[in-house]
């Protein structure tokens, strides 16, 4: 695992659309990973503006995006489709049917998980896999306890997480208990996987994500078995990983 510490979150974000670029630059019809929550948003302001500023073109990159919740639609306004549509898709020059995202009001589940696995494959796998962690190690959301070598798949999500994402709906309970996701086995299939995270909260996973043994019960420590990974975080993310330098 490389891990890039830098001073702040706008540096964190900087650096990881650096890393895309280049990726999109030295292969035009690049396949990525997209997540969602608030850490890659930077990310994805610096990649619409380097878009705007004329130096990346997305007209052949792929996208498929990590997960989605169990139950929105893709027009309700926390739906991770939503998220990315205005977060990022809207602002550049993707191609929409280069644009893959699960759908969380599908009516059979099975056949939705296995048409995104053969698509991933078909496009010849991701190249570059961005993902930020979950405050108890999930990513995507493989939460803990989740086997390795899971593909994408329906998943229950724990009270922390649904505790953790309550601030983005009007209460706990308006969160989704259920989400779909790309699994362990596939994330690990990239080819190369970036992992972000920034502030104090994500200190203690981040420390056990780089120096914890491997463990289910913290699914990013997966992690440590990809060659090809790197985590940048910031200096307060980095706290407790550094202390121990
Ligand atoms: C959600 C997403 C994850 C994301 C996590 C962290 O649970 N499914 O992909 O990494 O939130 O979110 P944040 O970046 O807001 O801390």
């Amino acid at each position: 695992m490389k891990v890039v510490v830098v001073k702040n979150y706008n540096e964190i974000s900087f650096q990881a659309a650096q890393l895309i670029t280049d990726q999109i630059i030295n292969k035009k019809n690049s396949v990525l990973g997209l997540a969602t929550g608030s850490t890659p948003i930077g990310v994805y302001q610096e990649l619409i503006r380097k878009f705007q500023k004329g130096e990346l073109d997305f007209s052949k990159v792929v996208t498929f995006n990590l997960d989605e919740y169990y139950g929105l639609s893709p027009e309700h306004p926390q739906s991770y489709h939503f998220f990315m549509w205005n977060i990022l898709f809207k602002h550049i020059n993707l191609k929409k049917e280069n644009i893959h995202l699960l759908n969380g009001i599908t009516e059979n589940i099975a056949k939705e998980c296995k048409q995104y696995e053969d698509l991933i494959q078909k496009s010849g796998g991701i190249d570059l896999q961005i993902l930020g962690i979950g405050d108890n190690g999930h990513i995507g959301f493989n939460e803990p306890d989740i086997s390795l070598d899971t593909r994408t798949h329906l998943v229950n999500l724990t009270a922390k997480t649904i505790r953790a994402n309550s601030r983005f709906f009007n209460n706990a309970q308006e969160v989704p208990k259920q989400a779909i996701t790309m699994g362990i086995g596939t994330i690990m299939q990239a080819k190369k996987i970036i992992l972000l995270a920034n502030g104090k909260r994500k200190a203690r996973v981040v420390e056990r994500t780089i120096n914890g043994p491997i463990t289910t019960k913290v699914p990013a420590t997966v992690l440590q078995l990809h060659n090809d990974v790197t985590i940048i975080v910031d200096q307060e993310a980095a706290f407790q990983f550094a202390s121990q330098q």
